[in-house]
């Protein structure tokens, strides 16, 4: 049975409590706070689904299976750490940051463009969009990744776009669509940010 300690705590959700692995620094452990079961169900079997037929996992973080710890049962997975070490930012803590936006938007959009082009490209399929269920990991150099980190499944009552590359790849579109209307609407006020989804919502239409 695994400890986590509060020292341990990197970051909360609504949903759930993300903390370091206590003996694998590449890992994390997710327990759920608040709310039912029925996220991480539906998480978990969209999981199982893409381990039958994903070969590319270069854009997600990874699901190693539930463990017993004394804040009751978490789920593992791959934790996304910087090339310095520290664990990435999402991008929503990017966005938020008015030092760090303008080093990254570049980065942060290119990479984004990529991560929704290998999306459609496997047909993976998340609930919707959120800046903060997005992490920019950083490199030695201005060319970070995106990984998703939270979200990824199908709560259709026929997940007809998880099999369907047609269908899956107009619904991926649609949530893209989706995730710059909630930039748009979370952050009226900012216009670094408004510029942000600005250039975003073209990279995406041409790239
Ligand atoms: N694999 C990961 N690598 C790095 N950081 C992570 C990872 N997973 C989660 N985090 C951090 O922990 C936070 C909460 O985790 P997560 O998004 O899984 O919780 P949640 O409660 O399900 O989220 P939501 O509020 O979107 O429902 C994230 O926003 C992020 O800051
Ligand atoms: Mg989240």
């Amino acid at each position: 049975m695994l400890n986590l300690s509060p020292d341990l705590l990197i970051a909360r959700g609504y949903h759930r409590e993300c903390y370091q692995h206590p003996e694998d620094k590449d890992r994390c452990v997710k327990i759920v706070v608040h709310g039912g079961t029925e996220e991480t169900r539906r998480e978990q079997a969209y999981y199982r689904l893409l381990e039958k037929r994903l070969g590319d996992w270069r854009g997600i973080a990874r699901f190693h299976g539930n463990v017993d710890s004394n804040l009751g049962s978490g789920a593992v997975f791959d934790l996304i750490r910087d090339q310095d070490n520290s664990v990435s930012r999402t991008v929503s803590q990017y966005l938020e940051n008015p030092e760090l936006l303008p080093l990254h938007r570049e980065g942060i959009i290119r990479a984004l463009v990529k991560f929704r082009n290998y999306q459609l490209k496997n047909n993976i399929q998340t609930m919707s969009l959120k800046p903060w269920n997005f992490v920019y990991q950083l490199n030695h150099d201005t060319r970070g990744k995106i990984y998703l980190i939270d979200s990824l499944g199908n709560a259709d009552f026929i997940p007809i776009c998880s099999f369907s590359v047609f269908f899956g790849q107009r619904k991926i579109r649609r949530k893209w669509l989706k995730f710059i209307r909630l930039l748009e609407q979370h952050y009226p006020g900012s216009d670094s940010i408004q510029s942000f989804t600005c250039q975003l919502k073209t990279a995406l239409t041409t790239g």
